[in-house]
C-alpha cells in the first residue's frame, strides 16, 4: 500500500521521539563536519530573511540567529518541519518563527525569503520534485538556496565498483540518494543538478561535508569529544590532509549553494 501524507507525519513524530533530539547527534564528527560547511557557505550569502525547511530540533536555527546577532542584525528566521515535538524543542532552542508543514506545500508566498536552506530533507520526501519547486518559489529573486543530500562516497562507490552491494546510509527514511557513478538503487547527482536548473537555481558552489564514510567515522567520533577549538584544528587537518580533489568531490555529504536565477519553468 503507497504510505499517505499522515502515515509520514506519524513517522516523523515517531522518530522525533525514539532519536531524541538532534543536538546529541552534532556531537558526532560528520553531523558536525556537516553543520559546520552549511554554516562557512550561509556565512558567504548576504541575508536578511531565511527559511530553514525541515529545521529539525532548530540547531541551524539556533546558530544562525547568534550569527546575525553577532553581525549586529535581527532578521526575519522561519523554520518549518514535518514533527511537532522538533518544532516545541527547535522553539525553545531558538526565537523564531516556526510552522508544522510539509516542504512540498511552503506555506509562504513566492518570493518571501533572500535564503533558503535545507539539508538532509529531501531525500525523506516522496514529491521530491515538488519540494525542489517549493523551495525555489519561496526564494527571492537572485536570493539563495543551500541544500545537502547524502551522495554515496569514494568507499561506498569502489565498493559498487568491486560488484559488492552497496545501502542507504538510512534505510529507514531515506527514499533515494543519490551518487557520482552509476549504483543500482542511486540516482544520478548530474540528474539532481539538472532538477535544480529546471527549476531555475543555478549551482555557485557544490561542497562535500566529509571524506569518510564507514568504520573510520566511528573512530573520528572520539575526535568529535575532544574540546572544540582542538577539534575543529584536528578536523581541518584531516581534510586538509585529505584534500586531493577528487576525493573531495565524492564525499558522503553534499552541500550545493545555489542562486535563483529565473523563475522556475513550471511557473509561479
Ligand atoms: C535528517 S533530519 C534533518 C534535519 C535538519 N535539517 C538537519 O540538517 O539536521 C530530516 C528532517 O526532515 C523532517 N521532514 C521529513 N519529511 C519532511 C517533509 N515532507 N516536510 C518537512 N519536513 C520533513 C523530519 O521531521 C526531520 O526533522
Amino acid at each position: 500500500m503507497v504510505p499517505t501524507s499522515s502515515d509520514y507525519r506519524d513517522l516523523y513524530e515517531r522518530l522525533a521521539q525514539e532519536r531524541g533530539d538532534m543536538a546529541q547527534h552534532y556531537l558526532h564528527y560528520a553531523p558536525a563536519r556537516r553543520l559546520q560547511v552549511t554554516l562557512d557557505l550561509i556565512r558567504t550569502i548576504p541575508w536578511a530573511s531565511a527559511l530553514d525547511a525541515g529545521c529539525g530540533d532548530g540547531v541551524l536555527l539556533a546558530q544562525m540567529r547568534s550569527m546575525a546577532s553577532q553581525r549586529g542584525g535581527r532578521p526575519l528566521l522561519c523554520g518549518i518541519d514535518l514533527s511537532e515535538l522538533r518544532l516545541r524543542r527547535a522553539r525553545e532552542r531558538a526565537d523564531v518563527g516556526l510552522s508544522l508543514s510539509d516542504v512540498s506545500a511552503l506555506p509562504f508566498r513566492d518570493g518571501s525569503f533572500d535564503l533558503v536552506v535545507c539539508t538532509e530533507v529531501v531525500e525523506h520526501v516522496p514529491d521530491f520534485r515538488g519540494a525542489i519547486r517549493e523551495l525555489a518559489r519561496v526564494t527571492a529573486a537572485s536570493g539563495h538556496v543551500i541544500v545537502s543530500i547524502p551522495v554515496a562516497g569514494w568507499d561506498r562507490s569502489l565498493r559498487s565498483l568491486r560488484g559488492r552491494p552497496v545501502v542507504y546510509l538510512d534505510t529507514v527514511e531515506h527514499l533515494r540518494e543519490w551518487a557520482m557513478i552509476s549504483i543500482p538503487g542511486f540516482e544520478r547527482l548530474r540528474d539532481f543538478f539538472a532538477q535544480l536548473r529546471q527549476e531555475g537555481l543555478s549551482v555557485t558552489a557544490a561542497r562535500g561535508a566529509y571524506i569518510f564514510g564507514g568504520r573510520l567515522e566511528c573512530h573520528l567520533d572520539r575526535v568529535a569529544c575532544m574540546p572544540k577549538s582542538k577539534r575543529r584544528r584536528l578536523a581541518d587537518a584531516i581534510d586538509e590532509f585529505a584534500g586531493w580533489a577528487p576525493l573531495r568531490r565524492s564525499c558522503e555529504r553534499y552541500l550545493v549553494r545555489l542562486v535563483r536565477t529565473s523563475a522556475h519553468e513550471g511557473g509561479g
